[in-house]
């Protein structure tokens, strides 16, 4: 076999014998540019799927298992596939593997035997989504030939991380890795379901900066935001009951019903009213070429999510500082979760080298940490290699 799938069938055949014919499937990580906590209130998200990704090889198996190796972890994991339905999840990374299989079975889909074998360059923890990687990698090459809709391909992957692996995500890391494109950064509305695809000024470079670190308080937090969220919906709907999510309420509107929201639901509400309407807004500034609207509209979002929602943490702060500070840097913010993992900056394509120096020396001093600088390269969404 030629081209990129080859060196993981060979190390397939390394691990579970040779002369295999093993298929490979692929699932990209992905950075939001802006769109930040907004999925699961149904309202937009601006993400691009990176060339950063998982692959999944697959070949039949035997003796009615369910049988993965990670590459990365070197540890296996096995199911006997009759008992998957009434799995219970063990709480670490078997649970996206085994919660996506449990998912195909509830949907209809008969599942053999087979062995995997998993390599991702996606960094975990780093808020690039490592999880949807895996499980639309993890679905594909489980379905094999058969088809499925790329948008139920997405929400059965996000079922089985809200309802197996028990994160109640949003969808838009799925669904970026399902429809991502080449060159393309993804609009998606977390309402309608539906995606347009824009492309990006020329002249900025996307740069991701891991912090290296990852709080604990993540997962808890991000319940708590969900259900804050959920609050103000209520509160909202005292005065007006036509407001099913956040996502009905414009930022002037917010204004004249804020008064009603306990402080903390109040707080995070504005970060979500105010933040699609910076989604917007910075489409329309990329249209027209405006860098300098587009890095303060990141600006605008980090800031929020520190103040209002609540997410970022002092690595982040720093990194989204200490950028902003350096010449040729249009704007920079935290992207994804948060508590930890990456900042996403538009820098000038002339200034990278010395961003990237400048900042990892400046990190490295404050934090005694190095952390991994990655260009980012808007990349097609997931499906089969060769
Ligand atoms: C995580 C979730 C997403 C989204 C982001 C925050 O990445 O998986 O669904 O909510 O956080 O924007």
């Amino acid at each position: 076999m030629a081209g990129p799938a080859a060196p993981l069938s060979e190390r397939f055949g390394q691990i579970y014998g040779p002369g295999q014919r093993v298929r490979v499937f692929r699932g990209p990580g992905r950075v939001n540019l802006i769109g930040e906590h907004t999925d699961y209130n149904l309202g937009f998200v601006l993400p691009m799927a990176l060339d950063l990704a998982c692959f999944v090889a697959v070949a039949p198996g035997g003796e009615g298992l369910l049988r993965v190796y990670s590459d990365n972890l070197g540890e296996t994991r096995q199911w006997p596939l009759a008992r998957l339905t009434e799995l219970e999840p063990a709480r670490d990374w078997g649970d996206y593997v085994a919660g996506v299989a449990r998912e195909l079975l509830r949907a209809g889909f008969a599942l053999e035997p087979v062995n995997l074998l998993i390599s991702s360059t996606v960094p975990v923890g780093s808020g690039l989504s490592s999880s949807a990687a895996l499980e639309v990698a993890t679905a594909l090459a489980l379905l094999g030939d058969r088809r499925m809709d790329g948008l139920e391909l997405a929400r059965l992957c996000r079922r089985a991380e809200n309802d197996f692996v028990g994160m109640p995500c949003g969808i838009m890391d799925q669904y970026v890795a399902v429809f991502g494109r080449e060159n393309s950064a993804v609009k998606i509305d977390c309402r309608s379901l539906e995606h347009e695809l824009g492309a990006l000024p020329a002249e900025i470079e996307i740069v991701a900066v891991n912090t290296m670190v990852k709080h604990e308080l993540g997962q808890s937090a991000y319940r708590d935001r969900v259900r804050e969220c959920g609050e103000a919906v209520e509160a909202i709907r005292r005065r007006k009951p036509e407001v099913a999510s956040l996502r009905d309420v414009s930022a002037v509107e917010f204004e004249a019903v804020a008064g009603d929201i306990p402080e903390a639901p109040r707080k995070r509400a504005r970060h979500v009213v105010t933040e699609n309407q910076r989604v917007e807004e910075f489409i329309a500034a990329s249209r027209r070429g405006d860098l300098r609207r587009m890095g303060e509209l990141f600006v605008g979002s980090h800031r929020s999510l520190q103040y209002d929602y609540e997410v970022s943490c002092e690595e982040l702060d720093f990194l989204v500082d200490a950028a902003l500070a350096m010449p040729g840097v249009l704007g920079a913010r935290m992207t994804g979760g948060g508590f930890g993992g990456c900042t996403v900056s538009l820098v000038r394509p002339e200034a990278f080298e010395e961003f990237q120096a400048r900042l990892t020396a400046a990190y490295q001093e404050r934090f005694g940490l190095s952390p991994q600088v990655y260009r980012c390269r808007p990349s097609a969404g997931a499906g089969e290699i060769s």
